[in-house]
């Protein structure tokens, strides 16, 4: 969709991007830059750059770059149209007329309002003579009218088709109805039946207040026990959690992690509001990432049961990873949150935070789970134990807290604590050793190209695709210099089909005097945009002389006019003498 330019660059005016990013991001000055954390990957030392001058960021921890509109995009999980109203909005600026939606933002908006609706109808039935049994299974799980109306749980009743011709009858398309995944279409393809039967419903609301998706939980023991919504326009189960509009609001910069949304409603009903669950999948590192947005700590509250402790095991290093501190809640009896809460009546939610209180932080809980695999009566056993102690030690990036956990072990199992620390040490080394070779093999890669799925002519044409980088980001930097490279050098001369791309797309822009990167979040993917910006901050720090033009566009020509093998053999005698008597005639 084409938002008219004058109004893309009032956008970005009246959208500063370090201001922009200051809402997300603490930012400190950096010479001309703004550097800070990057809030798109887990990282304790600043890699993430905001470029005032011409109104980009990159990260070169993890490759993210853009500009403004793209960063809202990756922040906020927008597409670029929601995005630039997501800013026009911020900066009090009208959108343009006609350019208002595109087909697929008119398609968001409405599996939004076809949600909101079945939302209000599911509520609706539950508080109906119709939804009795939905009414009564919630009551008989505990929950009070407050609770039940907080969350806006719902009942879809049994009959396939009340949802439907209600939504129908709100003026909602079968083909909005089959895209918001609220409506199947008939496999005889006439016509469409409710996703959602016989089922109370948990709608799943994001931060702006929007229900984007429904869990439904049948009330026998059939399966599937919950029916998730798929993934739509609006919903991708994987980058979003349950209740965090709750959690967000609750004045905590600590998340409670649960398995499931029942565990998250006992828990709120219980008086913490700060309690999110996944949605039916393993966690994710987005959504990891998106807990680091609104909290500094997590609390592992799964079910106690063998899965749920596999699963604490994977999402402690995700959460880590992000950036999180983690605490691990075990709750006793092997029950879930729900059960627990529920089975000490009124005194449930002071019992509940003396778990909380009494969670410990998550080295301790592996170090304390690391115990049942090893015999510590015997001193195999021990000396098997502590062996994984200092492995798992040596992970720990803070000297004091390591320290901390070495004291603790050497009392217990009076070993000579300079000797343990010596093995954490040689432990430690080792790590570093393995992460230098890690970086070294991934920098070799990068610069011979091999492995590189984006930019896959970069292996086979090392030289001409570092003279096309170069002239590429020469022209971004110097956009007067066009008609000078435009009369030496043509796009159909390029190796690289993804620098030819770049090199298209912003000499055009430079002709229509347009600024050559603003637009390029709705033209390239983030993953083509990001390289752009990676390309540009590589090569900041480089003098860019004409002479260092003149020498890319030498060896851009030269390299168009070798001549690949395959091309050689498949040329009949006449291209060839053609071909090669171009080639003399060039060596003139
Ligand atoms: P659980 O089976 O632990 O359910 O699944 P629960 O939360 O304790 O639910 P109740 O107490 O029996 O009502 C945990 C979570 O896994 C997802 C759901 O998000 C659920 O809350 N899940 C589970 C599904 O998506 N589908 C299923 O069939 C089962
Ligand atoms: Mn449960």
């Amino acid at each position: 969709m084409a938002f008219p330019e004058t109004f893309l660059q009032d956008l970005k005016l009246r959208n500063d991007i370090t201001e922009v990013v200051s809402g997300y991001v603490s930012l400190k000055r950096r010479g001309r830059n703004m550097v800070g954390l990057c809030p798109f990957h887990g990282e304790k030392t600043p890699s993430f750059n905001i470029y005032t001058e011409n109104g980009s960021f990159y990260c070169f921890g993890c490759g993210v770059g853009g500009d403004v509109i793209s960063f809202i995009m990756k922040i906020e999980n927008l597409d670029y149209v929601d995005a630039v109203k997501f800013l026009a909005q911020r900066a009090g600026m009208e959108l343009p007329e006609n350019s208002y939606d595109d087909s697929m933002s008119r398609l968001r908006t409405r599996v939004l309002e076809a949600n909101r609706e079945a939302a209000r109808f599911y509520f609706k039935t539950l508080m109906s003579p119709q939804g009795r049994t939905g009414l009564d299974y919630f009551h008989g799980r505990a929950l009070s009218d407050a609770t039940i109306r907080h969350f806006g749980l719902g009942y879809a009743d049994g009959s396939w088709g009340s949802l439907c011709a209600y939504l129908k009858e709100k003026g909602f398309k079968e083909s909005e109805l089959v895209a918001a995944n609220l409506a199947v279409r008939q496999r005889s393809g006439n016509g469409v039946y409710d996703r959602f039967t016989d089922r109370v419903m948990f709608p799943i609301i994001d931060l702006r207040g929007n229900v984007i998706a429904f869990g439904g939980r049948i009330m026998s023991d059939k399966k599937p026990k919950y029916l998730n919504t798929s993934d739509t326009p609006v919903f991708k189960k994987s980058e979003n959690l349950f209740s965090l509009n709750n959690a967000k609001n609750s004045g905590s910069r600590e998340l409670i992690l649960c398995e499931g949304y029942m565990d998250v409603i006992a828990v709120n009903q219980a008086g913490f509001h700060n309690a999110v669950a996944t949605l039916g999948t393993a966690l994710t590192h987005e959504q990891a990432a998106l807990m680091k947005r609104y909290a500094d700590e997590v609390i592992i509250c799964y079910d106690a049961d063998e899965a749920g402790q596999k699963a604490t095991a994977r999402a402690i290093p995700l959460l880590r990873g992000a950036g999180l501190n983690i605490r691990v809640l075990t709750v006793p009896d092997g029950k879930d949150p729900d059960e627990f809460i529920r089975s000490r009546g009124d005194d449930g939610p002071n019992a509940f935070r003396a778990l909380i209180e009494k969670s410990g932080n998550d080295v301790e809980y592996r170090l304390q789970k690391l115990r049942a695999d090893y015999n510590l009566e015997t001193s195999e056993g021990k000396v098997g134990y502590l062996g994984a102690c200092v492995k798992l030690i040596a992970t720990i990036s803070g000297p004091v807290e390591r320290d901390l956990y070495i004291g603790q072990l050497c009392r217990e199992f009076s070993v000579d604590k300079a000797s343990f620390m010596a093995q954490v040490d040689s432990e430690l080394k080792r790590g570093a050793r393995e992460d230098m070779r890690r970086q070294n093999r991934r920098l070799l890669n990068d610069l011979s190209g091999r492995g590189d799925r984006l930019d896959v002519d970069r292996a086979k044409k090392p030289r001409s695709s570092s003279a096309e980088e170069a002239l590429v980001a020469f022209l971004i930097n110097n956009p007067d210099s066009l008609g000078y490279i435009l009369g030496r050098v043509t796009a159909e001369q390029f190796q690289n089909s993804l620098m030819k791309r770049y090199f298209v797309y912003v000499s055009e822009r430079i002709e229509k005097n347009l600024d050559p990167l603003s637009g390029i979040s709705g033209d390239f993917t983030e993953e083509e945009r990001s390289r752009l910006f990676g390309i540009l901050h590589k090569r900041s720090g480089i003098a860019e002389s004409r002479r260092a033009l003149d020498e890319y566009i030498q060896v851009i020509t030269e390299e168009s006019r070798k001549l690949s093998h395959r091309q050689v053999e498949e040329m009949s005698a006449e291209q060839l003498m053609a071909s090669l008597g171009k080639l003399k005639e060039n060596k003139k």
